[in-house]
């Protein structure tokens, strides 16, 4: 599609982390990365694996001031007998990453060639997969604007890369339930503005809120919609659902909040057990009636590197809210088992989720 990739093997060979000691997130990388360049007049060329190194830019490089920088997130799993390597859905994130070029102006990737990037990036540094119960292979493809210049407009150059790292739990809290902060002054995103897309700027934004949720014991963010401050939206770094007297919910998609591939899977899941997932607005009056009157029965996060995190109560204005005595739910557990364990290959994939390397 874009010319043959071109692999130039590292001379040397990291040492790999120990997982024993328990593997940080985003802490370490693997031997090799996956680079591609975008220019006007070329498109995309020159693909090729190459020792993992720092990247040399232009500091009038469009990214570092006007922020067209996306990104995806998606795992590597090793079959329980070794003898295979599985991308999870690598088909979603790449029509996620052209949804998100397609909102910040940035040009597309045929997807196929995407896939067959990862796979062959994935194939050489397999030996990184770590082993261990709730590890994998977190794969982080990027796309950055790169030409030189000051101008506001679209770059006429682009870097697309990808790098990948071992790692265990995204949250410090490991599997058990986390703490999360209602966020009532800051926004994430607004209807129209790039909540559905996976952009680094929607990030940088985050974060200040994230900061403050700390003072409450919260790791994390619930966000509201921008307008009313009334409904719930997302945690930036995973989707919700909440099960309520029976009903299972998750904030309906609404251009504002990121289309999760570990949401699309649970919601598959769910279904197939004849369990649907009512996709709509929830407000948080709804949650805190819920809980007052008993019905709050258990709130889950779910994202790619979250996987699915129980949460054990949310801090909303003045008051906090135990859910299920801040303890895993059943449907939680039953949701984490079931979709890790299709992930690592234990547990029969029955909807072709698994991509083989
Ligand atoms: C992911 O789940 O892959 C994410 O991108 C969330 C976060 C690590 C930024």
């Amino acid at each position: 599609m874009y010319g043959t990739i071109r692999v130039e093997l590292s001379s040397e060979r990291k040492a790999k982390p120990s997982v024993d000691t328990g593997l940080a997130f985003g802490k370490y990388f693997t031997d090799h990365m996956f680079m591609m360049n975008y220019s006007e007049g070329s498109g995309w060329h020159d693909p090729r694996i190459v020792p993992y190194a720092p990247i040399t830019l232009d500091p009038s490089a469009m990214v570092f001031h006007y922020g067209q920088a996306i990104f995806e997130g998606l795992k590597a799993y090793r079959s329980p007998d070794k003898s295979s390597v599985y991308l999870f859905r690598p088909d979603k994130n790449a029509a996620r990453l052209n949804q998100s070029c397609e909102r910040l102006s940035m040009p597309s990737i045929d997807e196929a060639f995407f896939v067959e990037a990862l796979q062959s990036l994935v194939r050489i540094d397999a030996d990184w997969i770590p082993e261990s119960e709730g590890t994998s292979l977190y794969i982080r493809p990027f796309i950055i604007s790169t030409e030189a210049g000051l101008g506001v407009r679209p770059s006429s150059e682009y870097l697309f890369a990808v790098i990948m790292s071992p790692v265990g739990s995204y949250y410090e809290e490991g599997i058990h339930p986390v703490a999360i902060h209602v966020e009532t002054h800051y926004t994430r995103a607004a209807v129209g503005g790039m909540g559905y897309a996976k952009a680094a700027g929607n990030y940088a934004g985050s974060l200040k809120a994230q900061m403050l949720a700390k003072e409450y014991n919260c790791s994390q963010v619930l966000w509201l919609d921008a307008a009313e401050k009334k409904y719930l939206e997302e945690v930036g770094s995973m989707n919700v659902f909440f099960k309520l007297g029976g009903e299972i919910v998750t904030p309906k998609l609404n251009g504002s909040i990121l289309d999760g591939v570990t949401r699309n899977s649970v919601m598959q899941l769910l279904a197939s057990w004849g369990m649907p997932v009512t996709e709509r607005r929830i407000s948080m009056d709804e949650i805190a009636a819920a809980f007052a009157n008993g019905t709050l029965e258990e709130a889950f996060g779910t994202g790619t590197a979250a996987v699915i995190s129980p949460i054990g109560s949310l801090h909303w204005n003045d008051q906090t809210m135990s859910i299920n005595v801040g303890q895993t739910g059943p449907l939680t557990e039953r949701l984490y088992n079931t979709l890790t364990g299709i992930q690592n290959g234990k547990i029969e994939d029955p909807f072709g989720w698994n991509v083989r390397c």
